[in-house]
């Protein structure tokens, strides 16, 4: 692709990579994550000066929309950011078109092909296109094969295919959809998002451990007792009652997000910083994990759904209230789940993961507690050990903590925990991106590393099949239980640890 420098805003360019010249095609311009995610990250891109002039954006849906009822419903949506930026938004606004497509209509598809061939020669993109799948995950194989036999994805120097999560339903539904996508595009065309992985703190994960010599030679089995990885939200389903009662958390979070922030945790360091030598690591430890008791699934895993909760003045549904929610659902919107990684660095270490909506903190962290010292010299520490910790915040206030004992001010010799502190907003004085901003321009730059490849994506399925066939086969043995919206969980969550002698954190 030929990059386009020629945008006049370009003054005060950061020292970012350049945007090629393109069309953006969004598939579910209507729906939710166009405007709450997709546009807003766009425009803040084209705030930063990071969008070539030569680029289109064309949402497509199946509504009768037109290029300004798009424009109108994309501002209204928007009206926060865009009333301190009103001009930008007008400039930003000459990008946007919107054509009406049923992706499962060959006319419409090809319909489609020769609008989009006009807003390339108006719009000078260089016939490249990057292709966004926000629609329903069962139209993500239909999808691929219309935009082949509309010959729309033939070249993969000038096409490529985003794909939102989830990614199939279970290991098997994820070989299927990987088979279908791939005979459709090259693996090289395929960018399967996981937004977990554009966020900052993850990635900082990776310039932690490799751009320092002091962690890696103790993040290992040697001095890590256990590693908690956390992901709660403070909402509950919201509006999206349809997608979540056949998803769950297992299959919206813990799968993905969750797995994909273990990944980045445990993956032994790369040769290179190549996108394919990340991900080889990536598959490698995931493919080496394992339920802590894969012959008795539902001792290493804990279900939740949420009940009513808050006050009189402000009163919870439970989850079985929400709208289009049945009311006998056992979809859970908690789950907890310890895991094993089978090799050299990890044997042993139990990583606890959970995830859960209407927690009473929105908040990601990963924790690594350290092993406790061999002999405890200090009377404070024997009644009361704190062992070290590494707190990695992926949200909110961005940054890490490390835990560890100091001496008590004083004549005796108690020592008491401390903490050091690393904020993002503090060293840096600007808040992180979105992670759909990182990963929208990655892949229009086309690269691939903050992205999940095939095999990723098979081996997180493949590590969850125990638990997900005792939900499907024998849902009794893996009981959703109930927990008060606002609180953490279910109490069997705590026993899941307890029965260890660890404990959640409490953030
Ligand atoms: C999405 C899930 O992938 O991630 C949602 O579908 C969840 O259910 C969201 O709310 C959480 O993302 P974040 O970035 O707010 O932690």
């Amino acid at each position: 692709m030929q990059p386009s420098l020629s945008n006049p805003l370009r003054i005060g360019l950061r020292q970012e990579r350049v945007i090629s010249p393109q069309s953006l095609i969004i598939f579910g311009a209507s729906g939710d994550l166009t405007h709450r995610k997709l546009i807003p990250a766009l425009f803040e891109l084209f705030l930063q000066r990071r969008l070539p002039s030569e680029f289109a954006i064309i949402g497509c849906a199946r509504r009768p929309w037109t290029d300004d009822v798009f424009k109108e419903k994309m501002k209204s949506k928007l009206s926060d950011k865009i009333s301190d930026n009103p001009k930008e938004w007008e400039i930003f606004s000459n990008y946007l078109f919107y054509e009406p497509v049923d992706l499962q209509e060959r006319k419409q598809v090809k319909k489609l092909a020769s609008r989009l061939s006009l807003i390339d020669k108006k719009q000078a993109t260089h016939g490249n296109k990057t292709f966004y799948l926000s629609v329903s995950p069962n139209y993500y194989a239909s999808g691929c094969k219309a935009l082949k036999e509309a010959g729309l994805i033939d070249d993969p120097k000038k096409s490529r295919i985003v794909i939102e999560k989830p990614f199939g339903r279970d290991y098997s539904s994820a070989r299927k959809l990987n088979k279908i996508v791939q005979s459709c595009a090259d693996e090289s065309q395929i960018f399967r998002i996981d937004h977990y992985l554009g966020k900052e703190t993850v990635q900082n994960i990776l310039v932690l451990r490799f751009a320092n010599t002091i962690f890696e030679p103790i993040w290992n089995r040697n001095y890590i007792s256990n590693i908690q990885i956390t992901s709660s939200e403070t909402v509950g389903v919201e509006d999206r009652a349809g997608y979540y009662e056949s998803s769950g958390a297992l299959r919206d979070m813990l799968q993905n997000h969750l797995t994909q922030m273990l990944a980045v945790t445990a993956m032994e360091p790369p040769g290179k910083f190549d996108p394919e030598a990340i991900r080889n690591e990536k598959a490698k430890v995931l493919q080496a994990a394992k339920l802590a008791d894969e012959i008795n699934p539902w001792q290493c895993c804990v279900r939740g759904q949420y009940g009513k909760g808050g006050d009189i003045t402000s009163p919870l549904n439970g989850y079985r209230d929400e709208n289009g929610v049945n009311p006998n659902s056992t979809t859970e919107t908690y789950i907890a789940a310890k895991v094993f990684i089978d090799n050299w660095r990890w044997q042993g270490v139990p990583f606890y993961l959970r995830t859960g909506k209407r927690l009473p903190k929105r908040l990601g962290e990963i924790v690594l507690t350290f092993k406790d010292v061999p002999v405890h010299l200090f009377e404070s520490t024997i009644i009361n050990p704190a062992p070290n910790q590494l707190i990695l915040r992926i949200q909110p206030n961005e940054g890490a903590t490390f835990k560890f004992e100091v001496k008590s001010p004083g004549s005796g010799m108690r020592s008491r925990p401390v903490q050091m502190d690393f904020s993002y907003d503090e060293s840096f004085g600007e808040p992180s991106d979105e992670g759909y901003v990182r990963l929208l321009a990655d892949s229009m730059l086309g690269d691939p590393t903050l992205f999940t490849r095939n095999d990723e994506v098979e081996a997180a399925w493949k590590l969850y099949t125990p638990l997900i066939e005792l939900m499907e086969n024998t849902p009794w043995k893996l009981p959703t239980y109930k927990y008060e919206s606002g609180t953490w969980g279910p109490p069997e969550a705590d026993q899941l640890l307890s029965r260890d002698n660890i404990f959640w954190r409490r953030p």
